[in-house]
């Protein structure tokens, strides 16, 4: 299953990888980071998330983009993936602090190239509204950056509709990049998902299966464990696949550390719900 980025005519399969928890506390050992991106390479997959913060503190910046790239390297897979990464935050200490400064977002873009080794990143998101700076300094920083060629396409994330249309006024925005799960439904009921297809932006919904430590729920919701019995998958896969029928537009990004859940997690291309199953999802509760 393809889907468009956008309305870039780029296309890309419709589960992609987030790659943030191989490089964040916890992360595994550089060997098995590496085999996870080689598996879902391997498993058809084109489409890496990333961002300069993926990594342990602001010593660490970079980590995960210079990994992605060592692994594609390795496999010769340089061109056959897009690897969309971040700019707009800091990590001093560990802690996750919104910086959207002009200056530091073009610092940001530069060592960003630098660390995947490319003249030009296809898809460059801002990765959160800095409350300290107007959203129009940091997104003029980044039109700047395009027009020099160093980003193809502008994206966004941690925004509201109102965000996104104020964007809109200044650049073509080609991805939104929200928090959204079976447990968090809150851009399906506020239309911004609605919104995104109207002006064909693609969805990209991050913690997809509920997040770092959160997605262990899924194996403890009932409804779910019915779903994976009857089509005997995992539950993960059944919350990708209620993910992907919101709309054409939705490009999942479940993060991994472990080869078989990356391996698991491309495979919900392949389960259909039907309406009512996606209705009884649809009812379940945020939490
Ligand atoms: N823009 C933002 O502000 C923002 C914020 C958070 C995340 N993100 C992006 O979104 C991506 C995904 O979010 P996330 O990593 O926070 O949460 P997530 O994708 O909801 O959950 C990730 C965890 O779920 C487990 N998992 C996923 N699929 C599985 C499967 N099929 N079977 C078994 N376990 C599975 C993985 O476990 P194992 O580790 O055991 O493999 C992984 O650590 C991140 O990697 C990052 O790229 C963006």
């Amino acid at each position: 299953m393809q889907r468009e980025l956008g309305h870039t005519g780029l296309s890309v399969k419709a589960i992609g990888l987030g790659a943030m928890p191989l490089s964040i506390d916890g992360r595994p050992s550089e060997a098995r980071a590496l085999a996870v991106i080689e598996a879902f390479v391997a498993g058809g997959g084109d489409f890496i998330d990333t961002a300069n913060v993926y990594c342990l503190d602001d010593d660490d910046i970079g980590h995960n983009e210079r990994l992605i790239q060592q692994a594609l390297r390795e496999i010769g897979a340089t061109d056959q993936v897009i690897v969309a990464t971040k700019g707009g935050l800091r990590r001093p200490g560990g802690a996750w602090v919104a910086d959207g400064n002009p200056d530091w977002l073009r610092l940001s873009c530069e060592r960003s190239l630098r660390a995947l080794q490319i003249d030009c990143i296809t898809l460059y998101q801002l990765h959160a509204v800095d409350p300290k700076v107007d959203l129009r300094r940091s997104l003029d920083a980044l039109i700047r950056l395009k027009e020099e060629g160093m980003i193809a396409h502008l994206g966004l994330s941690n925004v509201s509709v109102a965000q996104i249309e104020q964007a809109l006024t200044l650049s073509p925005i080609v991805s939104v990049q929200n928090r959204c799960n079976l447990f968090d439904k809150r851009d399906c009921r506020n239309g911004l998902i609605e919104f995104c297809q109207t002006q064909r932006i693609s969805y990209i919904p991050y913690s997809p299966v509920g997040g770092h430590h959160g997605h262990l729920r899924l194996g403890r919701e009932p409804l779910l464990g019915q779903l994976a019995a009857k089509y005997r998958v995992s539950p993960y896969r059944v919350a990708l696949a209620w993910l992907l029928g919101q709309g054409g537009h939705i490009l999942p990004i479940p993060g991994a550390s472990k080869v078989a859940s990356v391996q698991d997690s491309l495979r919900a291309v392949e389960l259909a719900l039907d309406a009512e199953e996606m209705a009884a999802l649809d009812r379940l509760p945020d939490l």
